[in-house]
């Protein structure tokens, strides 16, 4: 391989486990192609992926980076606080710090010299593929002179529906009026008769000219100005919607499912088993392998595994319910109940202390932990079916593994992936195949990205 004509691109998640994951998943991708990729996170991200460097022994042209959030080091990163925090943080303290960290790798200074040693192996910075609620690396790199490439880590049908936010408000579908929740919603082109008011994004229950959906607006406006778009879905799952927004990009490469993809691509180059595991993690949590063992027990198809994911919280009521629920089921249950899921002025983590009444019925049946290895837990055989938040990550490895998904949608762009899910693991194989869209569509982009 011919290491000096490799182009250099830096790969730019916004700071939350979702959106890690499937850049992160991009990134070696690129590196195996030989592309030489920085990935840069936030310090405290940075810090907890611990895999990091069995990911660069792995991948010699992947470089891992950091740059601060402007945050205070205690600061509680939780959700309801976080997005607003983390957003105007980003855009004031991180902006600055963002376009000298561009103009150093575009011009291969570095002021550190065991940096600038290394820097010297690298080709200029050509290309930034950033997240797709950070236009302001969009506007940053434009400053630098660097062509932007943004990955919404959301489904098609969810980007569509955030960029059909401006229309639903001019046809009046905007703010709801009254509380019928399952009225049909006009507005978004293809998907008429299909969505409810239930199934809009989260934020569409907000006033419009709350500052969390003036963001939005804002963003999804934005990333129009990028030189193309990549999306984690494949061209089957999401044709009808992939053609309304073709015409307001220049290039879109859809090349889902990634976590698919990468494994595809490591198991063509016939790589041993236990490279291949590290190279598919990207965890910033610590996973708790007990529960393979505990699945190795069950029967066949037998097992409910639930996961809301990394942010989704519950209120004491809903945890209390869901576990009501799943023991009088008398189904084996997998339940990641993550130290963090109950709403912070609930009080403490309730995992660990089993109700009286639901003592016996969890102990027999179920098993409870902090952070699995979904991936591989989707793909045990024991496991028949999912309770899932619908996040987008989620819901691709849902399709993946080809396991019955029951959907409780929270937050964000959750309720319209539930909405427009539908049972289509045969397709997504076919589309990581070497004849399939999304093999295809990475081939592209890695040429583009060698063009440039
Ligand atoms: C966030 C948003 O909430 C979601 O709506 C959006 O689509 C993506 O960004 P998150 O809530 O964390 O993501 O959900 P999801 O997209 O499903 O990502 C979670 C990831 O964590 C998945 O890749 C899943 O495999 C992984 N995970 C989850 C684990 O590895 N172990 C676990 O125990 C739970």
């Amino acid at each position: 391989m011919e290491m000096e004509r490799q182009p250099h691109v830096l790969l730019f998640p916004f700071p939350a486990q979702g959106h890690i994951k499937p850049m992160l998943t991009l990134a070696q991708l690129l590196c195996h192609a030989g592309i030489h990729v920085t990935f840069l996170n936030t310090e405290l991200n940075h810090h907890l992926l611990t895999q990091r460097q069995a990911l660069s022994a792995r991948f010699p042209t992947l470089h891992f980076h950091s740059i601060s959030d402007g945050l205070p080091s205690d600061h509680p990163r939780t959700i309801a606080v976080y997005y607003q925090d983390i957003v105007a943080s980003l855009r004031s303290k991180t902006a600055p710090l963002l376009c000298q960290f561009l103009i150093s790798k575009k011009n291969n200074v570095d002021k550190d010299s065991a940096a600038a040693a290394a820097a010297a192996q690298l080709p200029p910075l050509g290309c930034v593929i950033t997240d797709g609620i950070m236009c302001f690396a969009i506007d940053a790199a434009e400053e630098v002179g660097i062509p932007v490439i943004v990955l919404p880590i959301t489904s098609a049908c969810s980007f569509w529906c955030y960029s059909c936010i401006p229309n639903l408000i001019q046809e009046a579908q905007l703010p709801f009026e009254d509380e019928d929740m399952d009225r049909i919603v006009s507005g978004v082109p293809g998907m008429e008769g299909l969505l409810r008011r239930r199934d809009l994004p989260s934020i569409c229950r907000m006033p419009t000219d709350h500052p969390i959906m003036q963001f939005y607006i804002k963003e999804t406006k934005a990333i129009t100005r990028a030189s193309a778009l990549i999306l984690n879905t494949f061209d089957d799952l999401e044709s009808s919607i992939l053609s309304h927004l073709a015409p307001r990009f220049s290039k879109i490469y859809t090349i889902g499912p990634l976590h698919a993809l990468l494994k595809s691509r490591i198991k063509d180059d016939d790589l041993s088993s236990s490279s291949s595991s590290a190279a598919a993690t990207a965890s910033l949590r610590q996973e708790d392998r007990r529960c393979m063992t505990w699945l190795d027990t069950q029967r066949l198809g037998s097992v409910i595994f639930i996961s809301f994911g990394s942010l989704v919280k519950l209120t004491r009521v809903e945890l209390l319910e869901f576990w009501h629920g799943l023991v009088s089921s008398g189904t084996p249950f997998l339940w990641v109940l993550r130290s963090d899921v109950l709403w912070s002025d609930e009080g403490e983590h309730m995992g660990q202390v089993i109700p009286t009444e639901l003592e016996m019925g969890t102990k027999e049946r179920g098993f409870i932990v902090d952070w699995v290895p979904q991936e591989e837990v989707l793909a045990h055989e024991a496991v028949g079916g999912f309770l899932t938040h619908s996040g987008w990550n989620s819901t691709l490895e849902g399709i993946w593994a080809g396991v019955s998904m029951l959907c409780w949608p929270k937050l964000a762009d959750q309720q319209v992936n539930s909405r427009c899910v539908g049972r289509f693991a045969k397709l997504a194989r076919n589309s990581v195949s070497e004849s399939g869209s999304s093999y295809h569509n990475l081939q592209q982009l890695i040429q583009d990205l060698r063009n440039l």
